[in-house]
């Protein structure tokens, strides 16, 4: 039986091109700062993101968490939202590593800050407060509904920013989601961050890591950082061959991973006993309810499961599916017939 894994779009495997690469990719000792791989890697993504320098590495959380420490002393404070996958998922390493204290802002449900609320979060110049340094985004927006941030609103939050002598974090993990469902270019988006962090192993489907970029200055100082994490590799070229393939080829697909979604969003829409907004789903994340009382969740998941079918129960009646490149239209109709069963009988 097939396994339809909808839980994550962090299960996606390489692709046959990606491990070609990896077996052939040539090798240094990157800490030495001569794995050609990772060079070209880093090169290409700084380029692609609109910034002078990038750097490899281990996860999305190190990525967050490598920036955070580099843009801020112990003390400092960053506004976040409060469904953010930092403040949420990240086991509070700002704070456990870096002495930096979270803020956290409501998250509207497009996965925006009020500029009024961000504005007010702001401290001012008082020996009782840590000093605010930094304002982190999150685009596309997980917990949000994939959502994806604006340019307009980048810039407006950006320019607010600037207007208090702050800096602008951007947890870029499906930065490409965002730059493919809003038709723009992806420097467009990231022009409004002074750091990006995004993913290779999510959407773009590498199996392992991602790149944070920012000024030579910036990424010189995090390289510091990231070594002081131990993540400083060796012959990485392994992890960046696959990397470099998954910016080759893997971005323009991603369109068909939102095409899925939406289709699975509006099949659900049609499936009494279970609830969904289809309008609200603009990426490759999907969240949906059950409404009906007949059966619990762990029974939706069990059933799911004999068929082959995973999903993430994220609460007592809200789950999330996730389409990505192991994920195709034909697999969405096995998985709405599934459920559509399910619910009838109960
Ligand atoms: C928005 C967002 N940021 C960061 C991360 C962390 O990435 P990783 O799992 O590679 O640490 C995730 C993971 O799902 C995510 O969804």
């Amino acid at each position: 039986m097939k396994t339809i894994d909808l839980r994550s779009d962090t299960v996606t495997l390489p692709s046959p091109a990606m491990r070609e690469a990896i077996y052939n990719a040539e090798l240094g000792d990157d800490v030495f700062g001569e794995d050609p791989t990772t060079n070209r890697l880093e090169e290409m993504a700084a380029d692609c993101m609109g910034k002078e320098a990038a750097m490899l590495v281990v996860s999305g959380t190190m990525g967050n968490l490598v920036c955070t420490l580099t843009h801020c002393r112990r003390g400092d404070e960053v506004i976040l939202g409060d469904r953010s996958h930092t403040f949420l998922y990240e086991a509070g390493g700002m704070a456990v590593l870096g002495g930096i204290h979270p803020h956290t802002i409501v998250n509207q449900s497009d996965g925006t800050m009020r500029l009024e609320k961000i504005e007010a979060a702001i401290r001012g110049d008082n020996v009782h407060f840590p000093r605010t340094r930094l304002i982190c985004l999150e685009n596309t927006h997980n917990r949000c509904s994939g959502a994806a941030l604006s340019v307009e609103y980048m810039k407006e939050v950006y320019a607010l920013a600037k207007k208090h002598n702050l800096l602008v974090h951007l947890d870029g993990a499906r930065i490409f989601n965002a730059a493919v469902a809003l038709q723009v270019d992806v420097k467009e988006l990231t022009c409004y961050a002074d750091s990006v962090s995004f993913c290779l192993s999510k959407g773009l489907s590498a199996p392992v890591g991602s790149v944070i970029c920012g000024t030579k200055w910036f990424v010189a100082e995090a390289r510091r950082n990231r070594k002081v994490l131990g993540g400083g590799m060796r012959q990485c070229g392994i992890i960046a061959a696959a990397g470099i393939t998954a910016l080759e080829e893997m971005v323009d697909r991603i369109a068909d991973d939102h095409a899925n979604a939406k289709y699975l969003a509006q099949g659900i829409a049609r499936i009494p006993g279970l609830s969904i907004e289809p309008e609200k789903v603009q990426t490759n994340i999907v969240y949906f309810n059950m409404t009906s009382t007949q059966i619990k969740a762990e029974e939706l998941l069990k059933e799911l499961g004999n068929k082959g079918i995973k999903i993430l129960n994220l609460g007592p009646s809200r789950f999330r599916a996730v389409t990505h490149y192991g994920i195709s239209s034909e697999d969405i109709d096995c998985t709405l017939t599934a459920l559509g069963e399910i619910m009838n009988k109960s």
